[in-house]
């Protein structure tokens, strides 16, 4: 099973920052990277960003989707057009949604299928807040995330998860082994709860994710990438994460 980095620019850049990283990621990807390698820039940036990317083997995800195919939705993108625009994958349900925009589970999973419908992969968040990991709650956070997020039509072929803990995430703490392996674990087992094959299910780690801890990060068991924040601003140091998947 390969590896995915996906790197989230979050609510960052500008049409000069998309032209000058693109132009560095290229030229490092023209060395055949054994992960996929994804960019998800803010959606008026998309164009941009897939223009820049055609020809090379990085690829373009969006960071979010609304559950509609089309319609009175102000300020909204659907899962067709960005599929049309040349997304392969769209983020949906990270915890900066969750609490900015008061995203559900119901709706992360609405919005999940309608990834999945327009033939986008979704990459569903979950992960617990610092006072749930406090209150030794991070595994009943994640299963309501996992039972209330993730549509019934996901598939292990369809769908990628990323855990990604709230409390380390723009932090600089970053969870260790003990933290992670145990919740991938149960990420798997979660999503064959539902009846479905969970073999080879993609899980991404993401907080704090940085070239000088990534080969640990994953090397870890049951981590098949990451979902990286500030570094994927830095087209050195998001290269670095992508040359240490094993
Ligand atoms: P940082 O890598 O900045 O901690 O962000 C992680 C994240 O939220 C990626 O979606």
């Amino acid at each position: 099973m390969g590896y995915l980095i996906a790197g989230n620019w979050k609510m960052n850049g500008s049409i000069a920052f998309a032209r000058e990283i693109t132009a560095a990621l290229k030229a490092k990807a023209a060395h055949a990277p054994k992960a996929t390698v994804a960019l998800c820039p803010p959606a008026p940036l998309l164009a941009e960003v897939a223009a820049a990317l055609k020809g090379t083997p990085i690829v373009l995800g969006a960071q979010d989707c609304h559950f509609a195919e089309k319609g009175a939705h102000t300020g909204d993108v659907s899962a067709t057009l960005l599929k049309e625009i040349g997304c392969r994958y769209a983020i949906v349900g990270h915890s900066e949604r969750r609490a900015d925009h008061g995203e559900t589970d119901a709706l992360v999973q609405r919005k999940a299928a309608a990834a999945l419908r327009a033939g986008l992969t979704p990459i569903i968040c979950v992960g617990e807040t610092d006072a749930e990991r406090e209150r030794g709650e991070t595994g009943a956070v994640i299963a309501r995330q996992m039972r209330g997020s993730v549509p019934e039509t996901a598939t292990v072929a369809t769908c990628v998860i990323a855990y990604e803990p709230v409390w380390a995430i723009g932090t600089g703490k970053t969870a260790t082994i003990a933290d992670i392996e145990p919740v991938h674990a149960q990420i798997q087992a979660l999503f064959a709860e539902a009846g479905r094959a969970s073999a080879g299910l993609a899980i991404l780690y993401g907080g704090s994710v940085k070239g000088s801890n990534a080969a640990a990060i994953l090397a870890c068991r049951g981590v098949s990438g990451a979902l990286v924040g500030g570094a994927s601003l830095d087209a050195e140091d998001f290269w670095r994460i992508v040359t240490a998947c094993p």
